[in-house]
């Protein structure tokens, strides 16, 4: 059969959220250092973040910014970061084997994510530290000032509170890697008494629990249970993290990375509300997918091996994936995914921003360039506007590895009734064919306003300092409408939008 989607701007799932759209900035790597810092470089301003990047970030379509880690926070000391740049300690970064001289820090991030336009997204300490170091931090970031540490703000700069609203509490702490690794149990009890007194100084907070690395951590399930029967009405979200690989099996399975991270919301969802029922709680807890992206660890060895031994670099090149036209195009994927499931994720990070696993490369006082995964991103943040609607799909389906049977086309639509837009992203997973899509759109009339579709005669077609442009997203120009359905060819491995009037 035609490979179709019908869809109606009746079958609203919910609000397209701004936040889908946010990033992750940690210390690692040159995501800090030489990516969003560079003081030598010729566009960096006078608080030596480079502006080149800031234009890209912007023209990324990026909303929240998640910081300062990832793995690095679970050992991170805050109060290192702030103050005269001179006098603050350079430091053993265990997650990461680097050595961090903490030159930005705190206030330098809130800086950045101003003249970026970003909403910052704090993440604290709780493999190390634990409740006390949190009521510190929150006070020296939210609280107006009269007190020792919202003074000590000020002293250095900020008069104003920076009111950061979204605080992760801890980072991947099911994870054995993770420094402070604990039990569900054990991190339940630091999780709610964390957040008991943080609310203590500011109940309105959005506080996100640590959910699981990936849903194929043994505890995946059990860790969501536990932990939030332990905080259910102390937190907001639960998070999730997923990465994906073509590595970890077959093309075919890697370009249907979407199904898992559907299963991973739907499963938390599902968990979530058990818990709900259990507990006789009235709220909801909703999904924090602050991290996601597509990362192939076996591919990164072989450009860079990590620092081991007595070798603590600072800023080395770590994680530094170059990305394929297949991998944008599995990125594409998910935020299709992360979309329909805009009832439940409220909140999502793209893992990371600059340079480490990232959309965004720069060279060391040169260019900053584009990767492929840059393109769906910035496109669907643009062009997503209004509600998720729900779409009913028809496709062929193929055999997976990883997920058996799975259709070879994947969409999400949105509708903004105020300007009466209808935009429809779509992808075809299929290796060798093309997809003729019908869009059946039921009673409406539409005019074709953009059809723009992403893909390469070679897949593993990858961006570089060198040439980021040779593969672009190139107008559609066999997507046509006629009355209201629309019909359109998608080539394969390919990402597309259409945007309709
Ligand atoms: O994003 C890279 C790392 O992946 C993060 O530090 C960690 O949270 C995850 O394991």
């Amino acid at each position: 059969s035609t490979p179709r989607l019908t869809i109606d701007p009746a079958f609203v799932v919910g609000p397209v959220r701004r936040r889908t759209f946010g990033s992750f900035v940690e210390h690692l790597g040159r995501c800090v250092y030489t990516g969003i810092h560079d003081p030598g470089h010729p566009t960096a301003d006078e608080d030596g973040f480079r502006g080149d990047v800031v234009e890209l970030v912007k023209e990324l379509g990026i909303s929240t910014v998640r910081y300062p880690g990832g793995n690095f926070v679970s050992g991170y000391r805050w109060e290192d970061g702030i103050g005269p740049v001179e006098e603050r300690p350079r430091r053993l970064d265990l997650a990461w084997h680097s050595t961090e001289p903490n030159t930005v820090g705190l206030d330098e991030f809130m800086v950045w994510a101003a003249k970026a336009g970003v909403e910052p997204m704090m993440a604290i300490n709780l493999g190390t530290r634990g409740v006390h170091e949190a009521m510190d931090v929150l006070e020296y970031t939210n609280i107006a000032g009269g007190t020792m540490l919202s003074d000590l703000r000020r002293a250095n700069g900020a008069e104003e509170p920076y009111r950061v609203s979204m605080w992760c509490l801890g980072n991947e702490m099911d994870g054995p890697w993770q420094t402070g690794h604990k039990t569900p149990e054990e991190y339940g009890r630091l999780a709610a008494e964390t957040a008991r007194a943080m609310r203590q100084i500011q109940p309105d907070l959005e506080l996100v629990a640590c959910g699981s690395s990936s849903s194929s951590m043994a505890t995946f399930g059990t860790w969501e249970h536990t932990v939030l029967t332990e905080t259910y009405d102390l937190v907001d979200l639960i998070s999730a993290h997923a990465y994906y690989c073509e590595g970890d099996s077959d093309l075919g399975s890697f370009l249907a990375s979407a199904v898992d991270m559907d299963h991973f919301i739907d499963s938390v969802a599902a968990t979530a509300d058990a818990v709900r029922a259990a507990g006789k709680h009235t709220k909801r807890i909703n999904i924090s997918f602050d991290e996601w992206n597509v990362w192939d660890q076996a591919r990164v060895e072989s450009y860079i091996p990590s620092p081991t031994g007595d070798d603590w670099p600072v800023a080395p090149s770590l994680l530094e994936d170059h990305y394929t036209v297949a991998d944008a195009v599995v990125v594409g994927n998910l935020l299709i995914s992360l979309l329909r499931h805009t009832d439940r994720v409220h909140s999502a990070s793209q893992a990371q921003l600059v340079n480490v696993i990232a959309p965004i490369m720069t060279e060391p006082g040169g260019r900053a360039w584009k990767q492929t995964i840059f393109h769906p991103f910035a496109l669907t943040s643009r062009h997503a506007k209004g509600d998720v609607l729900q779409v009913v799909l028809e496709s062929p389906t193929y055999e997976t590895t990883r997920f058996g049977e799975v259709p070879l086309l994947d969409a999400v639509a949105t509708f903004d009734a105020e300007s009466g837009e209808l935009t429809v992203f779509a992808v075809n997973r299929s290796q060798g064919e093309a997809l003729p899509l019908a869009i059946d759109l039921r009673d409406g009339a539409y005019e074709l306003v953009e059809a723009v579709t992403y893909s390469s005669d070679d897949h593993a077609w990858q961006a570089s300092a060198d040439d980021d442009t040779s593969v672009l997203p190139v107008a559609n120009t066999t997507a046509t409408v006629d009355g209201a359905t629309v019909t359109a060819t998608l080539p394969a491995v390919s990402w597309s939008m259409f945007r309709l009037a």
